[in-house]
């Protein structure tokens, strides 16, 4: 979906606040998935418009960052570190068991991500970017089921506080 003129002026409120309008990037690709739950080929071509670069270059920095999300992937993002501190605690067979047990929910993405910067809470889990760790499978899911019957609190996968299950603002 495209910017709507209110987006529009919101989106050059924060490129001006940047010397450089290129800054800006990554503050509107983070708008962007908060409209929609993830960046859209149209939010995209919006964002390289009014920052005067190309789209492949939008695409580009939007597909390097992990945090981005080019597709819908409902409303809770699970994330299981598996490098070193993770690995030898558990990490890929708590990815492995939680990928099984949510293979089918629409609303439960979950994904193998690099180390997250919290080594000590191995093996670590991130629900929307929350830290949950150490936990085992069943801690995991016990995690997970709380946010999504709304017992924990999500935030939408871009940092706005928003209730598991409703839709992002
Ligand atoms: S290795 Fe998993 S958080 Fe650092």
């Amino acid at each position: 979906m495209s910017f709507s003129d209110t987006e529009r002026r919101r989106a050059e409120e924060i490129v001006a606040r940047y010397p450089h309008s290129k800054s800006a990037l990554l503050p509107l690709l983070h708008m962007a998935q908060d409209r929609d739950g993830y960046v859209t080929g149209e939010a995209m071509k919006d964002i390289a418009e009014l920052l005067g670069l190309t789209p492949a270059l939008v695409l580009g920095t939007c597909s390097f960052y992990t945090m981005f999300k080019r597709a819908p992937i409902g409303n809770l993002v699970v994330s299981v570190c598996t490098n070193v501190s993770c690995l030898v605690n558990g990490g890929p067979a708590l990815v492995d068991s939680l990928r099984a047990r949510y293979a089918d929910d629409e609303d439960v993405h979950v994904e193998e991500v690099e180390c997250v910067a919290a080594c000590d809470l191995a093996p670590v889990m991130q629900v929307n970017y929350e830290f949950h760790g150490p936990v085992t499978s069943e801690a995991a899911v016990d995690v997970i089921e709380q946010y999504k019957s709304g017992a924990l609190v999500a935030r939408t996968i871009s940092g706005s506080p928003v209730i598991a299950g409703s839709k992002a603002p």
